[in-house]
This record gives structure tokens, sequence and C-alpha cells, in this order.
């Protein structure tokens, strides 16, 4: 049984661990000092720890399809709220990806059930650049573009809120990044970033009584 693998190899992990490292739990159980902030697409093709190499208590980590900041989301914001006002993170990462179903599902005119109304987010997205997006004939470039575009929508949508603008006032971070993961041959480009203090794309969404 699969799950029963899961176990086994857990076991086994968590054996080496202590061989090559006696104080390797004792050292991470009292502690967590992450600077990053992921959040990234729920595919199982893209595990943020793996791309990036990172080790345990280096990235918190927030997963959804389609790597999406939206401003309603609780979970997302009790995420994005704890990692900035109580790990005080410098960076932020989004990190989408190439051939995302996420986008790609946005994209068509399926009626999917539940899942239309996340999806309805990436449709705006679609909606604002219709015509950069029109003028790319090839299917799979125009997802492609879609993908790197709703990754700085997403880039955007964290700097619209009270939460980042606070911290940028308070103590000049998070740094916010758009990142976006090939999943042909493993390499991550960047897009996009935002520095603490940049003024929005209309001043509507700045806060002034932070
Ligand atoms: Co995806």
């Amino acid at each position: 049984m699969i799950y029963e693998r899961l176990l086994q190899d857990n076991k086994s992990w968590a054996k080496a661990k202590l061989q090559e490292d006696p104080d390797y739990f004792e050292r991470l159980v009292n502690v967590q000092t992450p600077e990053i902030l992921w959040i990234g697409c729920s595919d199982s093709r893209v595990p943020p720890d793996q791309i990036t190499q990172t080790k345990p208590g280096e990235i918190f980590i927030h997963r959804n399809v389609a790597n999406m900041v939206v401003h309603t989301d609780l979970n997302l914001l009790s995420v994005l709220q704890y990692a900035v006002e109580v790990l005080k993170v410098k960076h932020i990462i989004v990190c989408g990806h190439y051939g995302c179903g996420g986008v790609k599902a946005a994209m068509g005119r399926n009626s999917l059930g539940i899942i239309n109304k996340w999806l309805r987010n990436i449709k705006d997205v679609y909606r604002f650049h219709s015509d950069e997006l029109e003028a790319i004939k090839d299917d799979q470039n125009r997802l492609n573009r879609l993908i790197e575009l709703n990754i700085i929508e997403q880039v955007n949508n964290l700097a619209k809120t009270s939460i980042v603008q606070r911290a940028w006032k308070e103590w000049d971070a998070p740094h916010i990044h758009g990142w976006v993961y090939n999943l042909a041959d493993g390499i991550i480009h960047t897009l996009f970033d935002i520095a603490p203090g940049t003024h929005m794309e209309h001043p509507i969404y700045e806060y002034d009584n932070l």
C-alpha cells in the first residue's frame, strides 16, 4: 500500500537524520526562524523545498491551486499575518509554474463545480490583460503568458494588504517576488518583484492610517 511506504520511509529518514546529526531534531523542535514565506501551487510536481534545496526551518509554506493570493481567503491571510508579524519574514515568494492545470482550467469554459469560484480570480486576470493574451496565437504560449501575468497579479495582491503595508512602514520588509518554475527543465525564472515602500499601481490601494 502506498501509504505504508510513506510511513516506512519516514522512519528511515528520521533514523538517517539522527545518524548524521544526533542533535538534528532537538535543534529544530524549539524554534523556527524562516526568513522566507513561499506561496506556491499545490501541484505535486513543484515541491518548494526540493526545487530550492531549502532545509526544514528555512521556508514557511502556503500552497493552493494556482498559487493565489485572494484577499478574502482566511487561510492565506492567517499564514501571511503570522509569517509577516510574528516570524518577520524578509521575503515573500509567489512561485507559479508553466503548465499549471489551475490556470489552464480558468482559461477554459467548462464548469467544474465549486472550483469555478476559485478560478474566477484567474479569469479576472485574463480579462485585465485580454488584449495582450488574445494577440498570442499559440495556445501553449498564451497559457504560459497568463501563468506569468497571474503570478504578477498575486504579487500585487500581497502588496495591497494592510498586513504588508504596515510591515513596510514599521520595519521596511518584506520584499515580494514573483517567480515561475519550468517543469520541463527544473529551472526557476524571476518575473517581477516589489521592494518595501513601493507605491501601488493606484493610490486607492494605499492605507494612510497604518
Ligand atoms: Co499549478
